[in-house]
């Protein structure tokens, strides 16, 4: 999908994943992991931010990017009247070089959102944009839908892809906004070093 795409979708406000609200299986991670180190953490695909927000509440020096310039416009108004400070930038994951390595990722809802032909894109990305021994945590949306966006991946899927360069530290199905409830998987990753 286009840059132009994506800006049409928020000039257009066709936008049914903006929940309002972080995601629910990262509160409750972050809620349930307080002694994590903090350090820098990278939410690529982060729409209007609310899960920056979340990062940045927790401490970590939290950095939103986005390829669709009014999704970083959104952001960067609702984080200053949050009184947060997080960064946000205009990017593509999938094709940028990062301005740093980061010492977390965290995925949700744009690995559903991109062509399927771009998935070894995207794991090249998260290799590319995390420090070796990071972590990349991910909320997967397991639909079956092929005719997206979204489109649906499997476990399996994701295992293929990640776990010749990623150790898997744990797996669960988190809490979820209420469509989608029953349908995420949270994976946590460690980069092999
Ligand atoms: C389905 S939306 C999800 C937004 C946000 N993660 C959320 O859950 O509210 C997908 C987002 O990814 C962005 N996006 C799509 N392709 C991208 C790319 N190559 N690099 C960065 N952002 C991208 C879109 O502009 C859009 O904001």
């Amino acid at each position: 999908m286009s840059q132009n795409y994506w800006e049409n979708r928020y000039q257009s406000k066709d936008m049914p994943w903006e929940k309002g609200a972080p995601s629910p299986g990262l509160v409750d991670f972050l809620a349930a992991h307080g002694n994590l180190s903090r350090g820098s953490v990278c939410i690529p695909g982060c729409g209007t931010g609310h899960d920056v927000r979340e990062w940045a509440k927790a401490g970590f020096n939290a950095y939103g990017f986005d390829i669709a310039p009014s999704a970083i416009e959104l952001s960067r108004e609702k984080t200053k009247a949050a009184g947060l400070n997080a960064t946000f930038q205009l990017g593509d994951f999938l094709h940028d070089e990062p301005p740093v390595q980061f010492d977390w990722i965290f995925e949700h809802t744009l690995f559903c959102a991109i062509d399927l032909a771009e998935r070894e894109n995207y794991v090249r990305a998260v290799l590319r944009w995390l420090k070796p021994g990071g972590l990349y945590l991910a909320v997967n949306y397991l639909i079956p839908d092929k005719d997206g966006p979204p489109f649906g991946t499997t476990r399996d899927e994701l295992w293929q892809r990640f776990s010749q360069q990623f150790d898997l530290a744990e797996e669960w199905v988190p809490r979820s906004y209420p469509n989608r409830a029953g349908l995420e998987l949270m994976l946590w990753w460690k980069r092999k070093a």
